[in-house]
């Protein structure tokens, strides 16, 4: 199964990331997207973070050879000819059936295709295609150029030389994969979530302003970011997304989005990239907390 031609949906937050990497290791790459300008959006954050790596010189080649492997489309078709497809649009699963199932029939039939999912059954995903045995997830971690870790889960239905290419893939972007079953939350959200709903709450009940509650997990436990950091990064909306997910799954509290996200949500709050959550980041370079 020779991968040359990668195809990602969405250039958000993660789908530029992917795109970014997969260029990076010498893919041609083409991102699917609703309108011209949030590709125009996610392709500006890569030029910038390929930057940073050029500067560094950790890159094999000038900024402008990987970039000329990046195409952006709005129209399918464009993904006709990619080995693999990787989605990464909103956690919404009607969204998430509605775009494969649309794709299906547009795709090349051996290609790969796979969701970048937080936390929605990768089965449930799959089963909106004719071809649940090519189907897996590959779950890569914010900011994707930086963080080492894909997970990469199988279905039921994944064939062997399906996941055993996913996970080569991963490798073949200087990831270290680890393998994992379609089990909501997989490896590392069944764990980190339930620890930022906790945060959310200790807050909530009076333990700690949001700042000493981000300084006490830093500094006391050595975590690059506290919780309301880390959630205003991974984005409000996407977190409470996952939370619906989680609970409707385990029914039990520590899934469950404490009232002051979902107010936060609602108040089209999403951290960082709306300019306010946790913090309010009109000066991005001097994020000022917030009080509720
Ligand atoms: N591209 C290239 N370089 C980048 C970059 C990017 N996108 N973002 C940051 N950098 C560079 C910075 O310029 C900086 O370079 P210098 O050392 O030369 O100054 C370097 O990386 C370090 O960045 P910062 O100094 O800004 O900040 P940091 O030391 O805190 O590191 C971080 C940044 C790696 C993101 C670190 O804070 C971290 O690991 N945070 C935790 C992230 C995390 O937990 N992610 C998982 C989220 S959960 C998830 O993804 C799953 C899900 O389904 C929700
Ligand atoms: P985001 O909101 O930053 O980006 C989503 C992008 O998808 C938007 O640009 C939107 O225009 C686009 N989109 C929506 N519907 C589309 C469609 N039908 N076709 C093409 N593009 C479409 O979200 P994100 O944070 O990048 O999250 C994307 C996925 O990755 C979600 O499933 C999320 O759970 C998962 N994820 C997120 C993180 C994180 O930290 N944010 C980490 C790992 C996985």
């Amino acid at each position: 199964m020779t991968i040359k031609k990668v195809g990602v949906l969405g250039c958000g937050l993660m789908g530029s990331g992917i795109a970014q990497v997969s260029a990076t290791a010498g893919y041609e790459v083409t991102v699917l997207e609703q309108e011209q300008k949030f590709l125009d959006k996610g392709f500006s954050g890569i030029e910038k973070s390929l930057a940073k790596f050029a500067e560094k010189g950790t890159l094999k080649e000038p900024a402008e050879a990987v970039r000329a492997r990046l195409k952006g489309t709005t129209n399918p078709a464009g993904l006709a000819e990619c080995d693999i497809i990787i989605e990464a649009i909103i956690e919404n699963l009607g969204e998430k059936k509605k775009t494969f199932s649309a794709l299906d029939g547009i795709v090349k039939k051996d290609a790969i295709l796979a969701s970048n999912t937080s936390s929605i059954s990768i089965t449930e995903i799959a089963a909106s295609t004719r071809r649940p045995d090519r189907f897996v997830g590959l779950h890569f971690f914010n900011p994707v150029p930086l963080m080492k870790l894909v997970e990469v889960v199988r279905t039921i239905a994944t064939s062997d030389s399906v996941f055993e290419a996913a996970y080569q893939f991963g490798q073949s972007l200087g990831k270290v994969p680890v393998r994992t079953s379609d089990k909501t939350g997989f490896i590392v959200n069944r764990l980190l979530v339930p620890y930022l709903l906790d945060a959310v709450r200790a807050y909530e009940e009076g333990v700690g302003s949001i700042p000493d509650i981000d300084n006490a997990m830093k500094l006391g436990c050595g975590y690059p970011m506290g919780p309301f950091t880390l959630l205003d990064f991974v984005g409000l909306d996407t977190t409470y997304y996952i939370t619906q997910v989680m609970f409707e799954e385990f029914k039990e509290r520590r899934f469950a989005s404490p009232p002051l996200l979902k107010r936060l949500v609602m108040a089209g709050w999403y951290g960082r990239k709306t300019g306010k959550g946790f913090y309010d980041y009109a000066d991005p370079n001097n994020p000022v907390p917030q009080k509720f």
